[in-house]
């Protein structure tokens, strides 16, 4: 757990990582420390010339205010990468507490109704003819500023033309398991 080599720099003060004193981490032992991240959990939906589609994301991150810009990472394996790069646009959900059902569903396991199907949720328009959830604790609505593959994964930046800010406590994901926040006594 100790980030700091035996010289006092980290990997070894000459920015090399040393292969043979220190062996790769495995993705079992990457996943594992990861897991315990406490993330909120978006739906990101994307619509356009190559179709509607949803997928459940936990990486999501603020990029940038001024121009404001998130990013997203999602597996190339998932059809959802073509239709963001293709469709050029795309919305990142926070969801609330109340919203597990749309994260099931868009992860492919839904307790009721099939896999990645907008029609058993609510929705309305986003500015950019996007599907938005609705009661969102929070919706970026989003241009494709630039993407990157890293990975398995292809990064999407975007490029943020709507924000909205709801009133509802967001779903939490950590260690494999949804949560809800618990305010701490004082704040
Ligand atoms: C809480 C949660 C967070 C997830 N976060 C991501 C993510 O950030 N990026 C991603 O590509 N897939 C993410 N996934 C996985 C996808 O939603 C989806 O389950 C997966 O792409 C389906 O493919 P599979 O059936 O081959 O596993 C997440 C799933 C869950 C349940």
């Amino acid at each position: 757990m100790h980030p700091v080599s035996s010289s006092g720099h980290l990997n070894g003060g000459n920015g090399q990582m040393n292969a043979m004193a220190k062996p790769p981490v495995g993705a079992a032992q990457f996943t594992a420390a990861m897991g315990l991240a406490a993330t909120g959990v978006s739906v990101v939906t994307t619509d356009g010339p190559l179709g509607r589609f949803g997928l459940t994301v936990s990486a999501v991150s603020s990029v940038s205010a001024e121009p404001p810009l998130v990013l997203c990472c999602i597996n190339r394996k998932s059809p959802a990468v073509a239709a963001v790069e293709g469709n050029g646009v795309f919305a990142v959900n926070l969801l609330s507490a109340a919203h597990r059902a749309y994260a099931e569903t868009f992860a492919g396991r839904p307790r009721e109704g099939r896999p990645f199907d907008f029609s058993n949720h609510d929705w309305r328009d986003g500015e950019l003819g996007l599907p938005l959830v609705s009661d969102a604790t929070a919706i970026f609505e989003c241009e494709v500023h630039d993407q990157l593959d890293a990975g398995t994964h292809r990064i999407f930046i975007g490029r943020v033309v709507a924000a909205h800010s709801g009133a509802a406590d967001p779903l939490v994901y950590c260690n494999r398991a949804f949560a809800r926040i618990v305010h701490h006594e004082g704040n």
